[in-house]
């Protein structure tokens, strides 16, 4: 086998032609047992393996990043929030141990080790990326991911920096421009195309629907309806049409879908918001603190306690008896509508305990929704449990869909006009790609490309306006209140609901504040927050502003 692997490898490097055979992959994204000895140390995300003899690690699919990073022994959680290196460990999903492999080679970087020398940061990504590479460690192992191909070799980095801040967890998977997992898989001829497809899948119900990552194409059976495809666009958020993850859109309305049938929108008039897709965030939607307020004041609830710790940093608690239980519709100016439910954007409070162990608190719903000041709005995961994401980097584009909750699948190969021109010229090719197929950038690349590019002038005025409103008002209003009863614990999140904060401060003067939390033992280092979630990715970098 290893020697077949090596020459495919060597041939397809060599040609630089990619497989035109190549079936689409499959990755699950599911709840992953990450210690051996601990049943409910579930995380969810990508089962793969490392290293020889293999240890099982967890992996986190990551839009924008070329490499991907594995932590080791020096994981970099927060100790603030988590307290102790068995829950460290599970968030993670496992750590490697290098000197435990024997296939693992050592390089002094990502670069020597054969992987992407840089990682370039665009305004909006983690702070920390600045010099993610340039610190990091590098080296070579055997990777393989959910029983494909056994990847020899494989460059990857290891951290050695809080890049992340340790909230995004689990080791990212790069599947970037020029991702080198992409392209060590097409390389081998396993892929005839760098196309990445992902559905996040349904937690938390009764009948949990795994989502996946598919390669080289994507799900029939996961997509309803028409797709919406528009140009990937690396770059700042501020003043261009760019998006870190190359993957801006606009929303239009922002619903919430009342039980009784009524809907009400949590959108200011006449406004739109820019929002760049990042699938790995840990959320529904990061977006100005106005539209928690205003979500506050349509459900008539408020949170009762400061932002999630957990698993959904930041969300903002509620008591599940009186929470809101209705849904919450996305319009984007495409067209698009996609209804999240109730389950997938209130999700009970869930965490890993100290022994290892996932654990939920029913009692207490999470609105996976917080609040930022300066920086971009974005939609996470979740926004992926109803909407259809294919990111196609040979064209240049990326498609969106209604999700269709199935656990069935129907692997559909997507072939780019790039490679079904060198699949043409390449007399080893025997499959042309389907005229859908190759239709489908050029095609559908209009519908949301035109309303972009007509819309975006305008609705980045008024963005713009309402952004600088907010950030004037915010500053005004919020940062004080809550200040006293968070310097008592630890409050990791950005909003600050001022009902909550209005009620913490009441109890605080009354004598009858008490922190609900466990705190972290002996060393309770406060969290700075300025209200935002922008001094969290500052503090990444460990240069705070
Ligand atoms: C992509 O990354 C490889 C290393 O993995 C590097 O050799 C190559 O130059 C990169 N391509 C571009 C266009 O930067
Ligand atoms: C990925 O590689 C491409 C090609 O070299 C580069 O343009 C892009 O900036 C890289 N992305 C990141 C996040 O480093
Ligand atoms: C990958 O995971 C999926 C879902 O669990 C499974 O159906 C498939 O067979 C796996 N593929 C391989 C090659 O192991
Ligand atoms: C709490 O919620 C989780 C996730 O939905 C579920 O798996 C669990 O059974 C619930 N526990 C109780 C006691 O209802
Ligand atoms: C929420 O309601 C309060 C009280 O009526 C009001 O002062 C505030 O402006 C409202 N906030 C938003 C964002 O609508
Ligand atoms: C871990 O701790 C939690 C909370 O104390 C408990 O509910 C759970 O049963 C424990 N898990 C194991 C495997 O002991
Ligand atoms: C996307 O939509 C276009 C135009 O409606 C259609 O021709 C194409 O087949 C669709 N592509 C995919 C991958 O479904």
């Amino acid at each position: 086998m290893i020697p077949l692997l090596v020459f495919l490898s060597l041939a397809g490097t060599a040609l630089g032609l990619p497989n035109c055979d190549a079936e689409p992959l499959q990755l699950p994204l599911q709840d992953v047992q990450v210690l051996s000895d601990k049943k409910d140390s579930f995380m969810r995300g990508i089962p793969a393996q490392i290293g020889r003899p293999v240890q099982n690690i967890v992996l986190l699919p990551w839009a924008e990043l070329n490499n991907t990073w594995i932590y080791d022994s020096e994981a970099y959680c927060d100790k603030t929030i988590i307290w102790n290196d068995n829950i460290c460990r599970v968030r993670r999903g496992n750590l490697l141990k290098e000197e435990e492999s024997t296939t693992y080679i050592k390089a002094n970087n990502i670069g020597a080790a054969g992987g992407a020398p840089t990682e370039t940061y665009w305004d909006g990504s983690e702070l920390g990326l600045k010099s993610l590479a340039s610190s990091g460690l590098g080296g070579t192992d055997n990777f393989q991911v959910n029983g494909t191909q056994v990847l020899t070799g494989f460059p990857f980095g290891i951290p050695r920096l809080s890049w992340d801040h340790g909230y995004t967890m689990l080791h990212p998977l790069g599947l970037g421009s020029n991702s080198t997992y992409l392209n060590a898989l097409r390389d081998a001829g396993q892929l005839s195309s760098r196309i990445w497809s992902l559905f996040w899948g349904r937690m938390w119900v009764d009948e949990p629907v795994d989502g996946s990552l598919v390669l080289g194409g994507y799900d029939e059976n996961k997509v309803i309806g028409q797709n919406y495809t528009a140009p990937l666009n690396f770059g700042d958020f501020k003043g261009s049409s760019g998006c870190w993850t190359g993957m801006k859109v606009t929303i239009s309305d922002i619903k919430l879908n009342f039980r009784d049938g009524r809907d009400k929108s949590l959108f200011p008039p006449n406004t739109a918001l820019s929002c760049c897709l990042v699938p790995q965030r840990q959320l529904l939607l990061e977006a100005p603190f106005s539209y928690l307020e205003t979500f506050e004041n349509i459900t008539q609830t408020s949170p009762f306690d400061s932002p999630s710790y957990g698993l959904h940093w930041s969300a903002q608690l509620f008591d599940a008896k009186t929470a809101f239980d209705g849904d919450i519709t996305f319009s984007l100016s495409s067209g698009l509508e996609i209804r999240v439910p109730n389950s997938q954007y209130m999700p009970p409070f869930v965490d890993i305990e100290r022994n290892g162990s996932r654990i939920f608190k029913n009692e207490t719903r999470e609105l996976l929704i917080n609040g930022v000041d300066n920086q971009p709005a974005t939609l996470g995961r979740y926004f992926f449990t109803s909407a259809y994401l294919m990111v196609d980097h040979d064209a240049g584009t990326f498609t969106l869909w209604k999700a269709n909750p199935s656990k069935t699948s129907k692997l559909v190969k997507v072939t780019d006009l790039k490679t079904s021109t060198q699949c043409t010229n390449n007399p080893a090719a025997t499959e042309q790609p389907t005229e859908e197929a190759a239709a489908q950038p050029r095609a559908s690349g209009a519908v949301i490309g035109g309303s972009v590019a007509g819309g975006v002038v305008g609705l980045a005025l008024i963005v713009l306006a309402v952004f600088f409103f907010l950030r004037h008002k915010q500053r005004s209003n919020n940062v004080e209140d809550a200040s006293r009863a968070e310097s008592l614990g630890h409050s990791p999140g950005g909003y600050k609901s001022p009902v909550y904060a209005q009620a913490a401060k009441d109890n605080w003067q009354r004598g009858s504040y008490h922190v609900p939390q466990e705190l972290p033992g002996s060393n309770p280092v406060p969290f700075e927050f300025e209200g935002s979630t922008q001094s969290v990715y500052e503090m990444g970098d460990g240069q705070r502003k």
